[in-house]
């Protein structure tokens, strides 16, 4: 059992204390070790009471997810495991702090009491597994705090904190924080001398019934949308309802069962595993020093500048922002402090927190205010000469070791690290908009750029709650490069003729929250048009005024609830277009055709994003398709997806639509070798 298991005994109460890093996760060695602890205190007759607690930051954070991936389960299983708990002769009390997350809170439920520190959360979060709480949580949640409660618990997976469970009747004592095994102790002993009969929550009653189900189900309607797990848990909670408990856990381990061995689940797993992975540069380890964020510079106080801004303010950090007149400084803070205002009035934030954050902003109107901050972003317009002239500026304004930074979406960062004499110091810090919302961070790694600097910004990235990608320096780096294809294809089908509400149904069909079409018009026209040589579709419904959604009209007509209709006028700039531009009317293309063609190339671009060397693994272009552009979670992202499709057959797809449809089709070498071979894409 190793150093996993600790045994001793206070008084006449016995403690079980699990030490397993980084955060207790329910692997099989401790399971065992769980098990053997209750059964040494059971065994000890000087021992009237059992406390179980953990070592390090965490109570049990759940099964361990990595083996789901060797089925079956070994044993001692989680059945044997809750059995343990449950049939003590003992009381058990579960004394928790930081997570007690799935199977742990599973398993604190088997315990006859639990006590928690107020810092504690409790939750059943497998629902983001594509899974169910298989250990008896669906059916023993319901009966201690209400069948709706419980549904809403296990369906949005949302952690509650000490108070609120205690509250619900989820545990029985808060205690305070770093006072956990006394005050667990002295429970134990209150519970001891009150010599009162065990309580399970087995032998209690479910509150509620089956209406109390129907309003959770409507609340959370949107996210069965794909997911399976969702309706399986719908079907768990309602045995524990309908069904005497044995017969409810023997439902619930058939449901949890068939959602193990979807490819869903598979997927969320391996997304689960795949964000925790992209701050990981195999270059960058330990010894490469932190450098200190202390106050940053942000250039442009737009929409993304100000966007970023607002990541820095939330995260306590000083920010001077710069813009060039007054005028547009002065718009860019009142549309953060109108953001905050916002969130103010929602009840999320107090308006003293409101003045604290805009208090960390000091707007000036010229680079020089740039001397002392430690990082600066750039966020201005998206144009080579002006960039370069602001970097060659910076490196005559800023401190020796300050990171120049730019939010360039498309440039070419070594370019623009050419116009300093510091290029080590340069980086792309690449924002998704809005800026502040978004949890995608591409981090770009020029040429040049420093180890110093780029485990800088990884670490910073965690501390703006964002989550980094590496990318390498290239055109559109790794989100936009590979989605590229899905806006280019939805638009040249759009030219054929395809209907527009096709094609955004087929994305939505497959997960998308929302179709290329509809995604276009959202993120505006003229934002795309920009930068484009010569006539394009985009820039003729600009200039018919047609901008997108934030002007009521692009590809789709909006009214006052954006809600989309079809559009003559729309419909004659895109066929006044194909006519311009020769392109042959093709409308009838099935739902497969339509989704091979706006899929394949994402996937076969990742797959060029890699033999390049522009992401370090297949499942950082997941994390970046999934965090930047919405890509439905269920599929894995791109890469994994590319899996579920097969390599093979990817490959003859696009074998098939090159000779069509052009280079954008063309089969990477790597995705050759891979139906070759027989090798997994999100492995590569
Ligand atoms: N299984 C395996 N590994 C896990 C794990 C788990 N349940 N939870 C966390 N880890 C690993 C992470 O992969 C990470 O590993 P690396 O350091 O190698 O990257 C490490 O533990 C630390 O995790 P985080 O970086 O996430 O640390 P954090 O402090 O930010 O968050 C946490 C801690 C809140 C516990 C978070 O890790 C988390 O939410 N974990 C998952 C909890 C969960 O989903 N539990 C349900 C499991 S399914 C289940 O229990 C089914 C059932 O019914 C029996």
């Amino acid at each position: 059992m190793g150093d996993v298991l600790t045994t001793r005994v206070v008084g006449n109460v016995g403690i079980v204390e699990i030490d397993s890093p980084p955060v207790n996760a329910l692997s099989t060695d401790v399971r065992s070790a769980v098990i053997e602890g209750l059964r040494i205190h059971n065994a000890d007759d000087a021992v009237a009471a059992i406390v179980l607690l953990c070592a390090g930051r965490t109570f049990f954070a759940g099964a361990d997810i990595a083996e789901f991936d060797n089925l079956p389960i070994r044993q001692p299983d989680f059945d044997a495991l809750m059995a343990a708990a449950e049939s003590s002769a003992k009381p058990v009390v579960a004394a928790i702090h930081g997570t007690a997350l799935g199977g742990g809170l599973e398993l604190a439920l088997s315990c006859n009491y639990r006590v928690a520190v107020s810092s504690a959360k409790l939750g059943l979060p497998e629902v983001n597994l594509g899974i169910l709480p298989g250990a008896g949580g669906t059916q023993r949640l319901p009966r201690l705090v209400g069948a709706g409660v419980a549904l809403d618990m296990i369906l949005t997976g949302k952690p509650v904190g000490a108070a609120k469970a205690a509250e619900m009747g989820l545990i029985d004592q808060v205690v305070e924080d770093g006072k956990l095994e006394e005050a667990a102790l002295a429970f134990a002993q209150d519970v001891i001398a009150q010599g009162a009969p065990l309580p399970k929550v087995r032998d209690k009653a479910v509150a509620g019934g089956l209406d109390d189900l129907e309003a959770v189900k409507a609340t959370h309607k949107r996210q069965f949308k794909g997911f399976k797990a969702p309706g399986h848990i719908v079907q768990a909670v309602e045995a524990a309802i309908t069904l005497p408990f044995d017969e409810g856990l023997r439902r619930e381990k058939d449901l949890f069962g068939e959602l193990l061995v979807s490819r869903e689940s598979e997927a969320q797993r391996h997304v689960f595993f795949a964000q925790r992975l992209t701050a990981k540069v195999p270059d960058i380890g330990k010894d490469v020093p932190i450098l200190p964020i202390r106050k940053v510079g942000v250039i442009g106080a737009g929409t993304m500048g100000g966007g970023i801004t607002m990541n820095f303010l939330q995260a306590g950090i000083p920010v001077t922002l710069v813009e060039m007149k007054q005028e547009a400084i002065d718009r860019g803070i009142a549309t953060i402090r109108k953001n905050y205002e916002r969130t103010a009035a929602k009840g999320r934030m107090t308006t003293d927190q409101v003045e604290q954050l805009m208090g960390l902003i000091t707007p000036a109107l010229s680079l020089d205010a740039l001397a002392d901050v430690d990082l600066v972003v750039e966020a201005v317009f998206e144009e080579i000469s002006i960039k370069k002239d602001i970097f060659g500026k910076l490196d005559a304004i800023c401190r020796d070791g300050a990171i120049l930074a730019s939010n360039t979406s498309f440039l070419d960062l070594n370019d623009i690290a050419s116009a300093t004499k510091r290029p080590e110091w340069v980086v792309g810090l690449h924002f998704f908009s809005p800026a502040n919302v978004m949890p995608l961070l591409e981090v770009v790694r020029g040429a040049h750029t420093s180890k110093e600097v780029i485990g800088t910004v990884m670490k910073l990235a965690g501390t703006i709650k964002k989550t980094p990608v590496l990318a390498g320096v290239c055109h559109g780096f790794i989100a936009n490069r590979i989605m590229e294809h899905l806006i280019v294809q939805s638009q040249q089908m759009a030219l054929e003729g395809v209907p527009l509400r096709t094609i955004d149904k087929v994305m939505n069909d497959y997960g998308f929250a929302m179709g290329p079409i509809a995604m276009l018009d959202l993120i505006g026209l003229d934002v795309l048009v920009h930068g484009a040589e010569g006539r394009t579709l985009m820039g003729d419904f600009v200039e018919a005024g047609r901008r997108g959604q934030k002007t009521g009209k692009g590809f789709y007509d909006y009214d006052a609830d954006r809600k989309a209709t079809l559009s003559d006028e729309a419909a004659k700039i895109i066929t006044d277009f194909a006519a311009y531009a020769g392109i042959k009317s093709d409308p009838d293309q099935s739902d497969e055709a339509i989704l091979k063609r706006l899929l394949y190339p994402v996937v076969n671009e990742g797959t060029k994003c890699i033999e390049e060397g522009i992401a370090l693994r297949a499942s950082d272009i997941d994390v970046a398709a999934i965090l930047g552009y919405n890509w439905p979670v269920f599929t894995g992202g791109p890469m994994f997806w590319g899996d579920t499709i097969g390599a093979k057959v990817l490959l003859a797809g696009l074998q098939e639509l090159e000779p069509r449809y052009g280079p954008a089709f063309k089969p990477s070498a790597l995705l050759e070798k891979l139906a070759a071979d027989g090798g997994e894409i999100a492995k590569l």
